[in-house]
């Protein structure tokens, strides 16, 4: 074990008992314990009611309560005098430039935008799909619906134009929100030609086009449905906020699921609000003033929560970061971030220290950097071994803090809550379930298994607030998803266990969804990439550790028996269409033309024992095994030399 001691008393003023009290209150009177919480924000009409219960399993925070998310995460701390407080920190080493903003000045910003969508038409509930990179504008735009209690929908600039129009056709978006281009380490990426690609494919279409035209690449206008966004915003008047249900929608955030399909996770206004404020100061330990810098991006829900609402929310100071934490320009980007911005809490992907690591092992680069305001680092979004957290801890000489959440929670489900108790930190662990979430390790019939035994992780019906009430239009495949396989409990999906001293160890997806460099991803997106070409005859995507990027993808296909192609191209063909259809980001670089694939006698390829072959783990051959022959060829080419 190492980090803090578990004794002594916070800046909150809270005593060191404090976890555990905190945790048990919010499980067993959940309502008393949120119903407080929300005090902290400014309502329009204060919640009567805490949680209703009335249509299990959809519960609904705060079903009586009037906020408007914007309003809190802006207008409030101007109102209470802090408006020339800093805000939001632009820094952009891919241009150049770095621009704060105040928080008066966010807001102005913020409501004029809004005054150009209302311009627009778009009205309380319609929805705006946001394509954007790291530019202050991505979090204007958000902001903004916000402000209009529109719902935004923010698509990561890495994913390709189909996967764009896909999300497009599930939203349905009033108005597209873009910018001409992203700016990659190497490269400009037009983002304009995707997005009309998508629109192309899309069988919605969009009324408007807002685009915020970069000098790297400007794009070409499609008259009558294109607008700049200075063009939008000339002569806008400034709209004020809307008052909204707690209940609405804030966004739509779409992530990988099993299949192609990907989920529109919904993100409710007040439960989220409160979550995220709360958060603030008893996980992250960073209030009013204190600046927190979230290397991430706005696309995934790390960039959502902790780069754009939760900081705004608690009157902290936001920097948004349009770099990379190696090649812009070199590893010791963060640092020098850190130290410019007098960064208190810095929190990331475990990949962007591998990265960081990689390129300056000893991380000689930190010594240039005057760190002295960083109190601690947060690291979410992949499991984090235990190399890359004594590697961190050592050379930053602040307690590295493991998180563990998803897309669907929007905010920690476990993590050291280090402004209500510093816990001691272990490595290879998130530490304990963070207040709120009533987290059990189940066997396959739903029973708690043993500490130290592993199972899957499943969390107690009500979940808190900030998490997802449904998927968007399909309460169906919310319940089917999430809901069903083990009755009055949230299946999350992950494997793992608790240890003797309620810990929790997070090993994996039980999924057929994999983690490349904190990415989310679907192996089964991906074969029905590859299942498409016309050579192809079945497929299997695996994902296998990688030392940089956690996992990354690999293909295996069996051609169709008679047809005349050349292995080689058509592996290359596949690597294309994985990109082309899904993204760069899918960064499928592997595909393997093979003469068969391992079954069980029922038909199933076995990925599961495929990918522990690829890992070097001593894996056994199933007794369901069909023919482990076609294994045992396999073996050398999973892993070569094996
Ligand atoms: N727009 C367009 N393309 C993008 C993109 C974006 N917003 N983000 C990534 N890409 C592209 C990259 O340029 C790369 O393209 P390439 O195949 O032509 O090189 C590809 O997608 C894969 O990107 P990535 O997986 O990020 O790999 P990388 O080698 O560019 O960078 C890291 C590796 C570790 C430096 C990088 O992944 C990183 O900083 N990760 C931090 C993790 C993170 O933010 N996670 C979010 C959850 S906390
Ligand atoms: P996303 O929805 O993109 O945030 O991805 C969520 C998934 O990432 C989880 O289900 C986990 O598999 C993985 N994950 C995120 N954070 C952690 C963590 N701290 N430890 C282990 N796995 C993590």
């Amino acid at each position: 074990m190492n980090g803090t001691s578990s004794t002594g008393s916070t800046r909150n003023g809270t005593s060191s008992t404090n976890y555990r009290e905190t945790y048990e209150r919010s499980i067993t009177d959940p309502a008393g314990f949120w119903g407080e919480a929300a005090k902290g924000l400014d309502w329009f009409s204060p919640p009567g009611r805490v949680l209703d219960r009335d249509r299990e399993p959809f519960y609904r925070w705060f079903p009586d309560g009037v906020l408007n998310v914007c309003h809190n995460a802006l207008d409030r701390h101007v109102e209470a005098g802090a408006g020339d407080r800093a805000a939001l920190i632009y820094d952009s080493p891919v241009t150049g430039s770095v621009r704060t903003y105040t928080y008066r000045e966010l807001r102005d910003e913020v409501a004029r935008f809004a005054g150009a969508l209302k311009n627009l038409g778009v009205e309380c509930g319609d929805r705006v799909v946001v394509y954007m990179p790291m530019v202050p504008e991505a979090a204007i735009a958000m902001l903004a619906c916000a402000r209009l209690g529109a719902v935004h929908s923010v698509v990561f600039g890495g994913f390709a134009a189909h996967e764009l129009a896909v999300r497009i056709d599930d939203a349905k978006p009033a108005v597209v929100v873009a910018a001409s281009c992203g700016i990659e380490v190497s490269r400009v990426v037009p983002y304009k030609p995707l997005l009309d690609a998508a629109i192309e494919e899309s069988a919605h279409k969009p009324r408007h086009c807002v685009i915020f035209q970069r000098p790297q690449c400007p794009a070409d206008l499609v008259e009558g449905r294109d607008l700049t966004w200075d063009d939008a915003v000339a002569g806008a008047e400034p709209a004020e906020c809307v008052p909204v249900a707690a209940t609405d929608p804030l966004y739509i955030l779409y992530t990988s699921g099993t299949t192609g399909r990907p989920k529109g996770v919904v993100r409710d206004s007040g439960g989220y609000a409160v979550a995220l404020h709360w958060s603030m100061s008893n996980i992250f330990d960073t209030g009013p003033g204190e600046v927190m810098f979230t290397a991430s991006d706005v696309g995934w829900v790390v960039g959502h929560s902790y780069i754009v609402y939760a900081p705004l929310l608690a009157g902290a100071t936001t920097v948004l970061y349009e770099g990379k934490p190696v090649g812009t320009p070199d590893a010791g980007a963060f640092w020098r971030v850190a130290a410019q911005h007098r960064v208190r809490t810095l929190f990331t992907a475990p990949t962007a220290f591998r990265a960081i690591k990689k390129e300056d092992p000893q991380g000689t680069r930190i010594a240039d950097h005057d760190l002295s305001n960083l109190r601690h680092l947060f690291l979410a979004g992949e499991r984090l071994d235990p190399e890359t957290y004594a590697w961190a801890g050592e050379r930053l000489g602040v307690p590295v803090i493991d998180n563990w959440w998803q897309t669907e929670t929007g905010w920690p489900i476990a993590a050291n809550p280090r402004g209500l108790e510093p816990l001691p930190t272990k490595p290879g662990s998130p530490s304990v379930p963070v207040p709120g979430f009533d987290v059990r390790v189940v066997d396959s019939a739903g029973n708690d298994v043993p500490a130290g035994a592993d199972g899957a992780i499943v969390i107690r019906l009500p979940l808190p607030p900030g998490c997802l009430p449904t998927l968007w239009g399909d309460d169906e495949r919310f319940v089917a998803s999430y809901l069903s396989a083990f009755p009055g409990h949230y299946l999350t999906g992950d494997g793992g266990r608790f240890d003797a001293d309620g810990y929790l160890y997070v090993m994996g997806r039980t999924d057929d969804i994999i983690n490349v460099a904190g990415h989310r991803l679907s192996t089964g997106a991906m074969e029905e990439v590859l299942a498409a070409h016309p050579a192809v005859a079945e497929c299997a995507v695996i994902g296998v550790a990688d030392g940089l990027k956690g996992q990354v993808p690999r293909g295996f296909v069996v051609l169709k028996a008679g047809i005349d192609a050349v292995p080689d191209t058509v592996a290359a063909e596949l690597v294309a269409m994985v990109r082309d259809r899904i993204g760069p980001v899918a960064a499928l670089r592997q595909v393997d033309v093979v003469p068969a694939l391992p079954k069980t006698r029922s038909g199933k390829i076995l990925r599961r024992t495929m990918r522990g072959i690829a890992d070097g783990a001593a894996e056994p051959v199933p007794s369901t095994i069909d023919d482990p022959a076609v294994l045992d060829a396999l073996r050398p080419v999973l892993r070569p030399g094996s």
